[in-house]
Order: C-alpha cells, then structure tokens, then sequence
C-alpha cells in the first residue's frame, strides 16, 4: 500500500465505525492496556499538577485524549490526525465526556506538525499510538520523530507506542513452537526496525530511558495460547484474553516488563536533552 491508500483505509474505517473504539482498534482489551501504560507513564513524568500540555500525533477519534484528559483534571491535551472524519469523530467524543474545554483536536500530518499553527509552540509530553507504524518508509518515520521531538520542552517527553519487529519476531517464534504459522504485519503498516529507529532517536536529540513491554502476556493469550487450542483463531473476546488483560493491569501497578518482550507493541520512552 502506499500512501495515499493508507489515508483512505483510515478514512474508510472513519466513516465505517465513527466515534466508536473499532475505527481505531480491534479489541477493547489492548485499548485499556495502551491507556494505562500511557497513563501510568503520564503520572510519573508530568503528575498531575500544574496545567502540564500534551499533544498526541495521530489520535483517531480521540479515545486515548479523552481517556486520559478524565484521569487527569489539571492536564490539557491536543491531538492531530490526518483523517478529517477521525477528527471529527474525536471531537464528538470529547463533547460527550464533558472535556471539550481542556480537549482540542486539528486535522494535520505527522510529517507536517512543525507548521500547524493552532498547537502550541511546545509540549511537556508528546506521544504517538500506532501512528509512525503508518508511514510506508523508514525515513518518513524518522523524519516525524525529528518532528515530534522539536514538539517536545527540553526535559519532556516523546512517548512512542508503536509496533516492533524485534518483539514481533519473538512472538511468532512461540507461534511456531506450537505448530502455528507466523503472523504478518498488515498491509497498511511499517512496524518499528529497532536498530534504525532508535539510532535515529539519539541523532533527534532524545535519549531512550526506557522501553515498556505492557502487552506481553496479553498478546501470548490472543495470538499463541488461545489459537494453540481453538484451531488457530483469534477470539478477541475469548475469557483468557480478558484475565490476561486485568492480571496485567494489575501486576503493571507494582511492576514493569513481568511477561517479557512478547507483546506487538512497545512502549518506548524517550527523554528531550536540551
Ligand atoms: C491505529 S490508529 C490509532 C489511533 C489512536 N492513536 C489510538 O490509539 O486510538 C492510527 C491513526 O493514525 C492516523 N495517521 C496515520 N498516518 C498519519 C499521519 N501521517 N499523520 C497523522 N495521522 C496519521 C490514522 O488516521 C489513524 O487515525
């Protein structure tokens, strides 16, 4: 796909699905994981005093904006997605959970964020969800996370939860352990090469201090465990899936990184130098 069929799947699952999760995300249960590494990383770099401002660069109809905006009263979010119809959606979905006056949403391109003229000059926070895994070559999505971090106050944060082929290739190995085949990312998405990606990170003037495995045992359950024993489907309302998903929640309070690097996703947590 290239990319301008990338922008009309994301248009069509707008149209489709709405102010609904499914325009974004197949499951409620990696939302909530997402939403609550994200907050719990939210909490420990910025807390909740003070009027901090984040920005989230390709935030769909805006449930993690929205989500995080009523955890914390005193933060202020701004989210940008190239899909009018997905920022229209977001909007929406802030006016029913009563934040509209702390949530504001534009319609704009990760590779042209420099330049839009209603977001601030800079963020405490800035972070992506599966956003970067967008942008069809390397460059592209190097060239945004230079953009970001000049988003980024010296001393905040760039927060990227994106797709990795490092933790991808670890989980379809435990796939083929049990007789499964591999997994293929989708059409429509560039997952994250580790060694350019965070050689890149450096060069953009930000230093990783940390990268977070949230989804590990969730997604052993949903793409593993679960298809070992049910003919190889994906059920992502099966029970499993559901327990995986709250024992998570629950150990993550006390504990990072407990099931390994198995998950799609990482968290990686990056820290603007000057
Ligand atoms: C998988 S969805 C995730 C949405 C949201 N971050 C979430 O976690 O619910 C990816 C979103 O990124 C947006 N997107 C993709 N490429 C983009 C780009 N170059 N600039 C801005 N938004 C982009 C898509 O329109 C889509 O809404």
């Amino acid at each position: 796909m290239d990319s301008r069929d990338i922008r009309r799947h994301w248009t069509n699952w707008a149209t489709t699905y709405g102010s609904a999760l499914r325009a974004t995300t197949k499951t409620w249960t990696a939302k909530a994981l997402e939403i609550d590494a994200l907050s719990r990383r939210l909490r420990s770099v910025v807390g909740d005093s003070g009027g901090g401002k984040i920005l989230e660069m390709g935030c769909g109809n805006g449930i993690n904006c929205v989500e995080l905006a009523k955890f914390f009263p005193n933060l202020s979010f701004d989210g940008v997605d190239f899909v009018p119809e997905m920022v229209t959606a977001a909007i929406e979905n802030a006016r029913s959970a009563d934040v509209e006056d702390r949530v504001r949403f534009f319609v704009g391109d990760a590779i042209g964020a420099g330049n839009l003229p209603e977001l601030q000059p800079s963020y405490d926070v800035v972070f992506t969800d599966r956003c970067l895994i967008n942008l069809d070559a390397i460059e592209l999505q190097k060239q945004a996370i230079s953009i970001l971090a000049s988003k980024v106050k010296p001393g905040g944060y760039l927060l990227m939860i994106e797709n990795s082929l490092t933790s991808y290739a670890k989980q379809n190995r435990c796939r083929e352990a049990l007789g499964l085949a591999a997994r293929k990312p989708a059409d429509f998405n560039l997952f994250f090469d580790e060694d350019e990606i965070l050689l890149h990170v450096t060069a953009a003037g930000l230093e990783l201090v940390d990268v977070e495995d949230f989804s590990s045992l969730h997604d052993l359950m949903l793409y593993v465990l679960v298809p070992a024993i049910n003919g190889g489907a994906v059920d992502y309302d099966h029970p499993l899936v559901q327990a995986a998903t709250t024992l998570s929640r629950e150990l993550a309070a006390e504990a990072t990184g407990t099931f390994g690097s198995y998950g799609q996703n990482r968290l990686f947590v990056c820290r603007r130098l000057t």
